[in-house]
């Protein structure tokens, strides 16, 4: 079986749709934040702090790279994922790729009281998430199979869409 892999800008939802996901379809889940952090002995945000984003990216891609291996996983990516090809050219490999396509307002709503997300924790976050989330919505939906919505659904709604368009695929 190929594994699901779930992109999307911070905030769109994949850690809790990849849990929501692992329950329902039995499956086993990782998410490569945690393992960067879990591999580095230390939080995300203190990497960025000690080492800057082109480290953490590096170590991003070997993460990526490695879990692709797997078959038959869900995979929850962090946000920045897209931004080097490799990446997407591995998570294809095995796996088909859903994005999560989240508006910046809803994005800012679930994010703005959570200071462990180092490039959003700045005077302004909704300008930072606009800007962003401009700069990289083509990569998202280049990279991606399929585009799923999240703005408005729950996120037992989000699972109920990628099961249906995953599952029957697998079967054939
Ligand atoms: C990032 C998103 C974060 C994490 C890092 C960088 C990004 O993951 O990988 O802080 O560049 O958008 P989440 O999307 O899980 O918050």
């Amino acid at each position: 079986m190929k594994n699901i892999v779930l992109i999307g800008f911070m905030g769109s939802g994949k850690t809790s749709v990849a849990k929501e996901l692992k329950r329902r379809l039995n499956l086993p889940c990782v998410d490569s934040d945690e393992v960067i952090a879990s591999e580095e002995k230390r939080p995300v945000s203190q990497i960025f702090e000690e080492d800057g984003e082109s480290y953490f990216r590096d170590k991003e891609i070997e993460v990526i790279e490695s879990l692709s291996e797997r078959m038959g996983w869900i995979i929850s990516t962090g946000g920045g994922v897209v931004l080097n090809p490799e990446n997407i050219f591995n998570l294809k490999r095995n796996g088909k790729i859903f994005y999560l396509k989240t508006q910046a307002s809803v994005i800012y709503n679930r994010i703005k009281d959570d200071s462990t997300r180092p490039l959003v924790n700045v005077f302004d976050p909704l300008e930072r998430i606009e800007k962003l989330l401009a700069r990289r919505t083509r990569l998202y939906e280049e990279a991606t199979d399929y585009i799923v919505d999240t703005s408005s659904l729950a996120i037992n709604e989000v699972c109920d869409k990628i099961i249906n368009i995953f599952l029957p695929k697998q079967k054939l």
